[in-house]
Formats: structure tokens, sequence, C-alpha cells
């Protein structure tokens, strides 16, 4: 690590209790670019470039795996031309970013349904998993079309096929269970969730998941979420006790 780096944290001693896994709902951009008087989708093309920064940053502290949320299911019920420059945005992100992410080691990992994404774009996400799979250095979780509560009714299809098959006993489901049947299996949970923009809800967001993480949210702009401001995060969450249900 970076002289550069340890001195914008907090002290050498609380690296150690950095979060292993970061998910964040990056919220804001429509209102960060309306408060410039510029197009919603200025926004988005900033707020891309701050999810480009969060990851590089997550890598360089040694945070495992960041979980960004892109886009929900819910998103759709946006105008079509919001829509589908988001998804036009993708594509063209992955075409151009994926060579420097594969060189920095991140593993890119898409969480969601993706079946009903544009056909270009699921080949490129596809592609961009399949070359970053090996890949260690920090995992990169995108979810894109995804909502919690529809993860858990796919989930409960798949646990159910498998005990009318009679390949599970209904009697050994367990939590663990339920886990691996998610998107994220291969995650640990998140232990900090940030929220930018102010709003305080989950929007559908790893409902089950999030059980015991920590929440932390601002009101500025997602776009505008840098360095300094994930350090406010992290010191946030510092302070925290995870308590867990228990008495400390
Ligand atoms: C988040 O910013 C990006 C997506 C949901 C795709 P918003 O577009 O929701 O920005 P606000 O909340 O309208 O400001
Ligand atoms: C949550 O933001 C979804 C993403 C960041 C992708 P929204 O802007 O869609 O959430 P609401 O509408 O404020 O709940
Ligand atoms: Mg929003």
């Amino acid at each position: 690590m970076t002289a550069q780096l340890l001195s914008t944290l907090p002290n050498k001693t609380e690296l150690k209790i950095l979060p292993r896994h970061v998910a964040v709902i990056m919220d804001g951009n429509g209102r960060w670019a309306k408060a410039k008087g510029l197009p919603r989708i200025e926004g988005h093309r900033r707020g891309a470039n701050t999810l480009k920064e969060t990851l590089r940053y997550c890598k360089d502290l040694g945070i495992e795996t960041l979980t960004a949320y892109a886009f929900s299911t819910e998103n759709w019920g946006r105008p079509h031309t919001e829509v589908s420059f988001l998804m036009a945005l993708f594509e063209k992100l992955l075409r151009k970013e994926l060579k420097e992410m594969h060189q920095e080691g991140v593993r890119i990992n898409f969480i969601g349904d993706l079946t009903i994404l544009p056909q270009s774009l699921q080949r490129e996400m596809q592609h961009s998993m399949e070359v970053t799979k090996n890949n260690n250095n920090v995992h990169f979780n995108v979810a894109i079309n995804y909502g919690s509560r529809h993860e858990m009714v796919k989930a409960c299809r798949a646990i159910s096929e498998k005990v009318r098959q009679g390949k599970l006993d209904p009697e050994t489901i367990d939590e663990d269970t339920i886990s691996n049947y998610l998107y994220t299996a291969a995650s640990p949970d998140p232990d900090l969730l940030i929220r930018t923009s102010g709003e305080m809800r989950l929007s559908n967001f790893l409902l089950w998941q999030l059980a015991y993480t920590e929440i932390y949210v601002t009101d500025i702009f997602w776009p505008d979420f840098d360095r300094q401001q994930f350090d406010r995060a992290l010191r946030a969450y510092q302070k925290r006790d995870r308590r867990y249900g228990k008495v400390l």
C-alpha cells in the first residue's frame, strides 16, 4: 500500500478492521445533474466514473468485494430514453474498461436476471465474466436488472424443484441452503452498505444478505462520492459495535 493511500485513512491500526465486503446503492445521479442544469444522462456518465474510482480504491485498500447496484427490476419504469441510454452505457463501459480491469486483477460478476437484457449487452457480460474469472485482487459484483424479491422467488422455485425431484429433503433446508441459491452465493454477506443521496431505504437490494450489515447513508450525490467520502464511510463503520443480537 502506498504512503499516499495510508495518509488518507484514519490511522494504520484501523486498517485491520476494514470491511471485507462493501455494497453500494449508487443513488443521486439525476439530482446531481439537475443541480448543475445538466440532463440526467450526464449524471449517469459521471456516476460510472465514480464507480470505476471506487472499485480501484477498494482494490488499493484490500477490500475483497464491492457489490454495486446499477439497475433495479423497478428501474424499467423509467422513461424509455433513460433506460436505453443506461443499457448502452453499460455495454460501452464494459467494452472500454474490460482490458484495464483484467490487468488490475478484477473479477467481475453480474448479479440479477440478465436474460431479458439486450443480447449484445449479455454477450459482453458473459465475455467479461469468462475473461476475469480467475482474477483475485478484488471481486466486483454489478447488480443489473436485480431485485431482491425476484432473487428470492427464483431461489424458492429452484429449491422446490430439487425437492420435487427427490434430490433434497425439506428437513435439511437451512439458512446456508437459501444463501447458496442466491446470485451472491459466492460472496460473504456485505459488512457495510453505503447509500448516497440521503434516501433511507433499501429499494429491493440484497434484503436477505443485509441482515446484519452496517448501513451508512450520506447526502452526497453518487457522482461526488470520492475517496474522501469513502474514507468517511469507513471511519463511521470502524466506530460501530457489531453486536449481532448479543450483549458485548
Ligand atoms: C441512480 O441515480 C442510478 C440508477 C438508479 C440507475 P438516479 O438516476 O436514481 O438519480 P436520482 O435518484 O433520480 O437523483
Ligand atoms: C436504487 O435507486 C436503484 C439503483 C441505485 C440502481 P432508485 O433511485 O431506483 O431507488 P428509489 O426509487 O429512490 O427507491
Ligand atoms: Mg434514485
